[in-house]
């Protein structure tokens, strides 16, 4: 009964905001980031990995460790849900607003170009102090993570760590999609990680429908509208159809 119903929620609205999370990317073999640790990282906890405090402490553990989630999701491919968010956005320029908590490339890679990634990019790295004038991308000293020969200063993955502002521009941008819209969907996130969970709230406040898509429970059921138990890849292609 509800899928239909969401169905008639996504024809007629004018403005569609959608939040994706890890389970967006679990269908396409990217564990969730609470299932994420296995064989060797078995014994880490990802809050404690994912900190600056963690990398100037250990930096070769954690940049082992984003090079063994760079590996992975290099090996992956987008699944027919990211297809599915990119086929609407491409058919009905303007109508639809993606904002990912994923740091994976995979909406990018489906044709989502200006995906809001408000965790930054696993696959990029920039400068973990600010950089001098010796530090130069191309004269790094090679290393687990590559230095600044010079000043010793090192590389650092591009995503937002725990404890980090999100990058300002985005933040913005997410802020802005959700003031337009007049539907929200929420994919594949437990909801639990803020200013990110707080987008949805704000809409909920507003009087915005909220379509929960998750096989889980999560934080944010209280403030859908409807809650769908399925799974993303599975759900959207048929969901978003025309
Ligand atoms: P979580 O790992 O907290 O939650 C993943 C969600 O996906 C859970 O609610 C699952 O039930 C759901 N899920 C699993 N498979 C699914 C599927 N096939 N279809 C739809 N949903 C599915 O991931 P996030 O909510 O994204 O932050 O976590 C948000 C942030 O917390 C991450 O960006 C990361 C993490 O700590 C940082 O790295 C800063």
């Amino acid at each position: 009964m509800s899928g239909p119903v969401v169905r008639q929620w996504i024809c007629e609205a004018r403005h569609i905001a959608v939040l994706t999370g890890a389970g967006m990317s679990a269908e396409s073999g990217v564990p969730t980031f609470r299932d994420a640790q296995t064989g060797l990282w078995a014994q880490f906890n990802p809050q404690d990995l994912a900190t600056e405090d963690a990398f100037r402490a250990h930096p070769q553990r954690v940049w082992d460790w984003y090079q063994f989630r760079r590996e992975l999701v290099r090996g992956v491919q987008p699944n027919a849900g990211h297809h599915a968010l990119a086929s609407v956005a491409q058919r009905h320029p303007g109508r639809l607003s993606l904002i990912t908590q994923n740091v994976d490339d995979l909406h990018q890679r489906a044709g989502h170009a200006d995906a809001i990634a408000l965790h930054g990019a696993l696959l990029q790295d920039r400068w973990l102090d600010i950089p001098r004038a010796c530090c130069s991308v191309d004269a790094l000293e090679d290393g687990h993570p590559p230095r600044c020969p010079v000043c010793g200063n090192l590389r650092r993955p591009a995503v937002v760590w725990f404890g980090e502002h999100l990058p300002p521009d985005a933040l913005a941008a997410a802020e802005a999609a959700v003031q337009a819209c007049d539907l929200m969907l929420v994919i594949g996130t437990s909801g639990v990680l803020y200013p990110a969970a707080g987008l949805v709230l704000g809409a909920h406040q507003r009087g915005v429908r909220v379509v929960i898509i998750n096989p889980e429970p999560t934080d944010l059921d209280p403030v859908a509208d409807v809650v769908l138990r399925e799974r993303a890849a599975q759900c959207l292609p048929s969901l978003l159809e025309d």
